[in-house]
């Protein structure tokens, strides 16, 4: 075992890496993490092991082989692909009113953070170029480079009507062929839109939903399956509920963007971190499911906030797409610049964080390392 580092030596090594990081971010960083600051960022996402905890939200950043491809160079963990609308061996989609077209996304302030306009919604060209994208994600996947996993959008009903079984088993056994594995990793999205919707004004609604939804899939085939949360229109104790009613998934993506009513778009900033936040604080009692954490991430305080309320992984979206000046890095993809800021960053950075933990005592190394994933154990209660 190498000779432990002073708490001044790391932070001299970080202050370091960070400026000479600006210009290129070795691919292997977790492993230079590693060896530097005996720090193991190993981390988890629905069950997979990944080597740091951060990937990819499901959007317009996952759209395209050549985004993947920037992506497995930079070194991140994960990406899950722009969500599709599923459909039935007809390709009648009952959920078509959210495959629709938008060109347009802006990336605007909102208090001190950041959020993304865009009316779009989900993926807009047709199932087959789907499946292309899906093969793609799983050469990537299976050649250990970037865990690529698909996202749908299924037919969900009224509580009074059954759902759509026929849309269920072709989009999942088309989805499950594609990936060329089993199990298919597979996330099912319930957008901010949806949220937004009349189909979402009723709790007992969507909570048969998101107590069916995993048993209806799993039946089309071998998946294992996240559950991407919307921030519903009620209040934190119903969230609460819809992670409890959603606990048959293998794991829950928490929480996708609020959505804004007047405007009539979804949005994130700080305001969706602080309610995210604000519910995974509220303990259960119940066997918790494994946790991926959205919404508003842009350092590696944030990773820490979401990983301490359980979250094995995070997944992000709006730090991925700022203005080039927005990082600190003066090279790279947006991808590599991002990771840069928010492993290397000397104070709000993950390794920084990290290391504040040891030295208040919240973190302990074990066998000279401190780990990640100890963080998602931790309770202070
Ligand atoms: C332009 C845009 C498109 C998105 N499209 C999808 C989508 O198709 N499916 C999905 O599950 N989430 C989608 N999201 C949500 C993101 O994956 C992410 O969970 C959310 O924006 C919160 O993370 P952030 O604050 O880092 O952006 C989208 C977000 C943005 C900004």
């Amino acid at each position: 075992m190498p000779q432990r580092m002073r708490s001044s030596d790391y932070r001299a090594s970080l202050a370091d890496d960070f400026e000479r990081f600006k210009r290129e971010l070795p691919r292997d960083f977790p492993a230079h993490v590693r060896d530097v600051y005996g720090i193991n960022l190993s981390a988890r996402y629905l069950d997979e092991p990944i080597p740091h905890p951060i990937g990819k939200g499901s959007g317009q950043l996952s759209l395209n082989v050549g985004q993947l491809e920037t992506d497995a160079e930079a070194g991140l963990a994960f990406a899950v692909l722009k969500t599709v609308i599923a459909q039935d061996s007809a390709g009648t989609q009952s959920m078509a009113a959210w495959a629709i077209h938008e060109s347009k996304m802006k990336v605007e302030r909102r208090g001190d953070g950041w959020t993304v306009t865009w009316k779009g919604r989900g993926w807009d060209r047709s199932f087959d170029d789907y499946l292309a994208l899906v093969r793609a994600g799983w050469d990537f996947t299976s050649a250990g480079q970037l865990l690529a996993v698909p996202s749908v959008k299924y037919h969900l009903p009224r509580l009074s009507e059954p759902f759509r079984d026929a849309e269920y088993a072709y989009t999942t056994r088309a989805l499950a062929s594609a990936w060329g594995q089993t199990p298919l990793l597979l996330e099912k999205d319930f957008s901010p839109t949806l949220a937004g919707d009349q189909l979402a004004d009723e709790k007992q609604q969507i909570l048969r939903w998101l107590r069916e939804v995993p048993p209806l899939i799993r039946s089309k085939s071998n998946v294992r399956l996240a559950m991407k949360l919307m921030n519903a229109r009620f209040d934190d104790d119903f969230q609460r509920e819809m992670m409890n009613a959603a606990s048959g998934a293998d794991a829950l993506v928490v929480f996708n963007r609020l959505f804004d009513p007047v405007a009539g778009v979804a949005y994130g900033g700080p305001e969706l971190s602080a309610r995210n936040l604000r519910v995974l604080d509220r303990r259960s009692d119940r066997p918790t499911v494994p946790l991926s954490g959205t919404g508003n991430i842009h350092s590696g305080r944030l990773i820490v906030d979401y990983a301490l309320r359980g979250c094995s992984s995070v997944q992000l979206h709006t730090f991925f797409q700022l203005p080039l000046e927005a990082y600190p890095a003066t090279e790279g993809s947006r991808t590599q610049r991002a990771l840069h800021a928010l492993i290397f960053h000397p104070v709000d950075g993950l390794v920084a964080v990290m290391l504040d933990l040891e030295t208040t005592g919240t973190l302990e190394r074990h066998h000279g390392e401190l780990r990640f994933l100890d963080l998602c154990d931790h309770r202070d209660n």
